[in-house]
C-alpha cells in the first residue's frame, strides 16, 4: 500500500475538518487523544479564535488533549461542570462496517470512552487505513490494567486467545496512562464476536477498561484516496 506521509495527514485533516461542521454555538464538545483528533482541536480554535463559534466550551480527553488545548486559547470545561456532552471528535485504530472501533492506540482509551459514553453524539475522524472487515484484524485491542495483579490479566488476556504485550514508553519502562496504569496490547487477530469479549473483559477485576467502543458511534468521516466518506452504523 504504502502512502505517502503528507497524504495521510491530509487524508486525516479532510476527515476532521469536515467533522467540525457540526458544531454549533454553546456546544459542550468531547475532543479525542490522537493525530487525527489533533487535526479537529486546531481547527476548533481557530474557529473560536474567529469568533464563528460564540459560547462552545471543550471536554479534553487527555491531559496532553488539555495541554494543548489550553495552549491554542480552547475555552475549557469538564464533566463535573458538564456531565453531558453534546457532541464528541474522536479518533480511532480501528473501523469496522458498523462502526464499531479499537481505540487506545494513544493511551487514552479510558477518558476516551468515559467521554464518548457522556455525549449526545461520538463521531469519529480517520483516514481510510482505518477501515477493516473485523476488530482485531489490524490493531492490538489495548486494554487498561491496575499495575496490582498485571501479570494475572495478561494470563487471563492469554487464556482468551491473545498474545499480549505490556505498553513501553521509549525508556523501555511500562507506559502508564494519565491513570498511572498499565496497558496490555493484545493481539486476537479478527474477533468473531467483539460484543462476547467486551462481557468477558468486563467481568474481570483489575481490567478497568478496553479498547472496543461497540455501539457508541453515531457517524464516522474516512478520507482516502478515492475522497471524503461519511458512514452510519
Ligand atoms: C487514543 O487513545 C486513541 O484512541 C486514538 O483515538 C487513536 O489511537 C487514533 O490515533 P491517530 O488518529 O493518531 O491514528
Amino acid at each position: 500500500m504504502g502512502h505517502e506521509r503528507a497524504e495521510l495527514e491530509r487524508w486525516k485533516r479532510e476527515a476532521a475538518e469536515a467533522a467540525l461542521e457540526r458544531v454549533r454555538p454553546g456546544m459542550v464538545v468531547g475532543l479525542g487523544h490522537g493525530s487525527t483528533a489533533r487535526y479537529a482541536l486546531l481547527g476548533l480554535a481557530e474557529l473560536w479564535r474567529a469568533g464563528r463559534l460564540p459560547g462552545i466550551r471543550v471536554v479534553p480527553c487527555s491531559r496532553a488533549v488539555e495541554e494543548e488545548a489550553q495552549a491554542q486559547g480552547l475555552p475549557l470545561t469538564t464533566l463535573e461542570e458538564h456531565p453531558e456532552v453534546d457532541l464528541t471528535i474522536d479518533g480511532a485504530d480501528e473501523i469496522d462496517p458498523k462502526l464499531n472501533v479499537i481505540k487506545g492506540g494513544g493511551g487514552a482509551l479510558l477518558r476516551e470512552k468515559i467521554v464518548a459514553q457522556a455525549s449526545r453524539r461520538e463521531v469519529i475522524v480517520a483516514d481510510f487505513t482505518k477501515l477493516s472487515p473485523a476488530l482485531g484484524t489490524r490493531f492490538p485491542v489495548p486494554v487498561e490494567v491496575l499495575p496490582f495483579g498485571w501479570r494475572s490479566q495478561a494470563r487471563f488476556l492469554e487464556k482468551l486467545g491473545a498474545r499480549v504485550s505490556l505498553r513501553t514508553d521509549p525508556s523501555g519502562k511500562p507506559y502508564l496512562t494519565d491513570q498511572g496504569n498499565y496497558i496490555l496490547d493484545c493481539w486476537f487477530g479478527p474477533i468473531p464476536d467483539p460484543w462476547e469479549l467486551a462481557r468477558k473483559l468486563e467481568g474481570r477485576a483489575g481490567i478497568l477498561e478496553h479498547g472496543l467502543f461497540l455501539g457508541l458511534v453515531h457517524e464516522a468521516f474516512v478520507a482516502g484516496p478515492e475522497g471524503l466518506r461519511h458512514l452510519t452504523p
